[in-house]
């Protein structure tokens, strides 16, 4: 069953036309890779899920239900959460007080109780916090700030931050950029634990195949702003078009 369902989704910047009939679902509980060039608009499509873009066409539907004209905070509640291209995270804050802060809803400037603080009392989403920072293995570090960290470490520490939400839907943009190698494959290994112990659908934008070989169960590839093909791994490796627009010579 698709959780997600994007639906002939068009997006202009100006005279770019950087996404045009974007059909795409993805199907609950799986691991879902969009890859593509650069400037695809792989980025673009996740802000139109996100409530950061508006489509100028199309639909996007989330458990049914349309995600288009929320607010993020509201897609947040819905279940949807996603990890930034570039790190957002508050830099002079401790690793702690980072996880706390998506428990509490930021509009207009100032923090105010979401429903799920209101709901469940905010001695238990600090027991939530801890649980989630000790899965990605930040528990010993909750008392650092963020600035002092490693690269890896902030990535793990933004993933915490979405995962203290409970999504159901944990959409990725690019969560091993930057990282060596070894980095790499704990980031796999971790996305892999979190997604088998919380029953989380992962959709990611990944440019390392080593990552989008080693956990993705369908993949779409982007190009120009419209899906080339989709499919399994397999078939993807094998695909001619794919290997023309996007493989080329990569080792995969
Ligand atoms: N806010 C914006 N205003 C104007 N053009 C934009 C805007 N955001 C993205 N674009 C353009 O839309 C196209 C798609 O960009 P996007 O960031 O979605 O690509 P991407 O596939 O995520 O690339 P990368 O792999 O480099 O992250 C690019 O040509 C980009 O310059
Ligand atoms: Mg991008």
């Amino acid at each position: 069953m698709a959780i997600l369902e994007i639906k002939n989704v068009g997006k202009r910047f100006g005279g770019l036309q950087a996404l045009s009939d974007v059909n795409l679902s993805v199907a609950e509980n799986t691991v879902h890779a969009i890859i593509g060039p650069n400037g695809a608009g792989k980025s673009t499509l996740l802000n139109c899920l996100v409530g950061k873009l508006i489509p100028d066409t199309g639909s996007v539907t989330f458990q049914g239900q349309s995600l288009l004209g929320r607010k993020p905070y509201q897609i947040n509640q819905m279940g949807v959460s996603r990890v930034f291209q570039t790190p957002e995270i508050f830099a002079e804050l401790t690793v702690f007080e980072n996880v706390m802060i998506p428990c509490f809803a930021a509009r207009d400037g100032s923090f105010q109780l979401n429903a799920l603080a209101a709901v469940r009392g905010q001695g238990d989403i600090k027991d939530t916090a801890e649980a989630i920072l000790e899965d990605v293995k930040l528990l010993d570090k909750r008392h650092m700030t963020a600035s002092s960290m490693s690269r890896g470490d902030k990535r793990r520490l933004e993933m915490a931050m979405c995962l203290v939400q409970e999504p159901k839907l944990l959409l990725l943009d690019e969560p091993t950029a930057g990282m060596a190698r070894a980095d790499t494959n704990n980031t796999i290994d971790l996305l892999k634990e979190i997604k088998e112990k919380r029953d989380i659908t992962m959709a990611i934008i990944e440019h390392d195949m080593h990552v989008v070989f080693s956990m993705a169960e369908r993949i779409t590839v982007l190009a120009q702003g419209t899906p080339l093909v989709e499919d399994t791994p397999e078939n993807i490796k094998g695909h001619p078009k794919v290997r023309e627009a996007y493989l080329g010579e990569a080792q995969v």
